[in-house]
């Protein structure tokens, strides 16, 4: 009970830090590092299941394609490939919503957030930084037409956030240019403590 309390806390600071902007007239990079100090944990383990592309609209993209797969016996990891139909360049959002497996189904879960894609690549927000390590994407401006592809990248248990419960997860990421809907991924993971 109590850490169910303790995390819809921080999802008001989350949520909060987007709307603080408007509220305080905070400038944008303040914004963005209360949101992404938030990011960072070491009290809890995650075990990456897979990554579901849902759907993924063809006026934003020509394809897109992730698969996950066995890297070694414990860990799975994603390859993916991609190509813009517009030039995205900083403007690529996600709107991020949780849901955790309960009574055999994943029901909401507070945590709700929208970042910039570009600023958690930039501070490593569940290991995004790390897609750039493997493959040819380099990161942020996304250009139109330009194929681009990611492998070997799973998330990193260290840049999610504190006091998350264990549990089975499901996450929604919402892919936004600007305000309009790209794309459609889940993502599928369970949070554990070992005693
Ligand atoms: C926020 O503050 C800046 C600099 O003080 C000012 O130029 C800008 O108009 C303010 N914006 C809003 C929405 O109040
Ligand atoms: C599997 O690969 C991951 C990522 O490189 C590594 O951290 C882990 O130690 C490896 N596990 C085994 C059993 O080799
Ligand atoms: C990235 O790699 C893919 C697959 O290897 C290739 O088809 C594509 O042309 C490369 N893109 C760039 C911008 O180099
Ligand atoms: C993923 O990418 C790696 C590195 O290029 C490659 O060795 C591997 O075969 C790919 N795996 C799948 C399932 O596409």
């Amino acid at each position: 009970m109590l850490k169910v309390l303790v995390i819809v806390c921080v999802n008001i600071i989350l949520v909060g830090a987007k709307s603080a902007e408007k509220a305080n007239n905070l400038t944008k990079s303040d914004d963005k590092m209360v949101l992404i100090a938030k990011f960072h944990q070491n009290d809890y383990k995650l075990n990456f299941e897979r990554i579901d592309l849902v759907y993924f609209r063809k006026q934003y993209l020509q394809h897109f394609n992730i698969v996950t797969f066995k890297y070694n016996r414990t860990s799975a990891v994603i390859n993916a490939t991609w190509t813009f139909h517009v030039d995205v360049g900083y403007d690529h959002n996600v709107i991020v919503q949780a849901y955790r497996f309960a009574s055999n189904e994943y029901r909401l879960f507070p945590i709700r957030l929208q970042l910039n894609v570009c600023d958690a690549i930039k501070g490593n927000v569940i290991g995004l930084g790390n897609v750039i390590h493997c493959g040819n994407c380099t990161g942020c401006p996304f250009s139109k037409n330009e194929r681009l592809r990611v492998c070997n990248w799973s998330p990193d248990e260290a840049y999610f956030p504190p006091l998350v419960p264990n549990g089975k997860y499901m996450m929604d990421m919402q892919g936004l240019f600007r305000t309009s809907e790209m794309y459609l991924a889940r993502i599928y993971f369970t949070i554990y403590r070992p005693i």
